[in-house]
């Protein structure tokens, strides 16, 4: 049976591309934040993930104002990234798992959680930089991806509750794959930062503790709030903490195995946590 092996939430800043692109990952303002993974590194050298289920958000890129859809599934066999306007270089294509993204798909959909199914899709910075961040130094990518896309870009958002019962139904629906895959959940986006309006620049470091904090012991904490509460305390872009909500909840009880917080990067309260089931 497919197994999920952890979770892996993390900021997505453009920044961060920019970063890489200048090999800049050693000078004193990005070498904490860069560092911080290296315990991931690590525990994925160990844990040797076949498939990453990506929840992400995107931007602008494959969808736009005119259609967004508020979940939708990658079902490709490849995703390719592409200019999103920030002058970021684009990454080499990643490897979809279609069997498994339409097991999800029907799984979820059986679940009465609609979602769009997508069997071509461009992939933007929220799936790009956590993929560079966790699998550094090019050449293949060790991974097939399935990307889980939610709307947080044109009102209405689905609230915090509902991410969170769409990621505990991706979690049984993964459990239910008979194959034999070790797969790893990442959660992009957040921590708080707010790019525009009076409040540009926005940042609650006390509210992101909380959130890391609870994401481990009482995930569901985060649930309670409404998209306009989570918008006020974690400011408008800020609500991404719903992509890390939905990962999350793919997983039962969890133990930390590493996490930084790197204030700022860009606007953003960069965050970075890998969770693995508690033993
Ligand atoms: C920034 C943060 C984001 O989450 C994003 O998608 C784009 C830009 C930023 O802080 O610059
Ligand atoms: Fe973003």
């Amino acid at each position: 049976m497919a197994d999920i092996i952890g979770c892996v939430t993390t900021s997505h800043v453009p920044a961060i591309a920019k970063a890489i692109a200048r090999g800049q990952q050693d000078e004193p303002y990005w070498k904490p934040w860069f560092d911080g993974f290296e315990p991931v590194h690590r525990w994925l050298a160990r844990a040797k993930p076949d498939v990453a289920v990506v929840v992400y958000n995107d931007h602008g890129l494959n969808f736009f104002l005119d259609t967004l859809p508020t979940f939708a599934v990658g079902a490709a066999p490849e995703y390719r990234s592409a200019d999103e306007g920030w002058n970021i270089p684009t990454v080499r294509p990643f490897p979809g798992d279609q069997p498994l993204s339409w097991h999800i798909i029907n799984s979820v959909v059986a679940a009465d959680f609609d979602v769009t199914m997508c069997q071509q899709m461009v992939v933007d910075h929220a799936v790009c930089n956590p993929m560079a961040l966790l699998w550094p130094g090019g050449g293949e990518w060790p991974v097939r991806i399935v990307p889980v896309e939610i709307n947080t870009v044109q009102f209405p958002f689905p609230s915090a509750a509902r991410c969170y019962e769409f990621g505990a139904a991706i979690g049984r629906a993964v459990a239910a794959y008979p194959e034999d895959l070790r797969v790893v959940v990442i959660g992009t986006g957040g921590l708080s930062h707010q790019l525009d309006g009076e409040r540009a620049g926005f940042i609650n470091k006390e509210f992101d503790r909380k959130f890391m904090a609870t994401l481990i012991e009482d995930p569901t904490w985060a649930a309670q709030f409404s998209t306009m509460e989570l918008m006020e305390q974690a400011g408008t872009q800020g609500i991404e903490l719903i992509l890390w909500l939905t990962a999350r909840a793919t997983l039962g009880a969890v133990r930390q195995v590493a996490a930084t917080y790197h204030v700022p990067i860009s606007n953003t309260a960069a965050g970075m946590m890998l969770l693995e089931p508690a033993a």
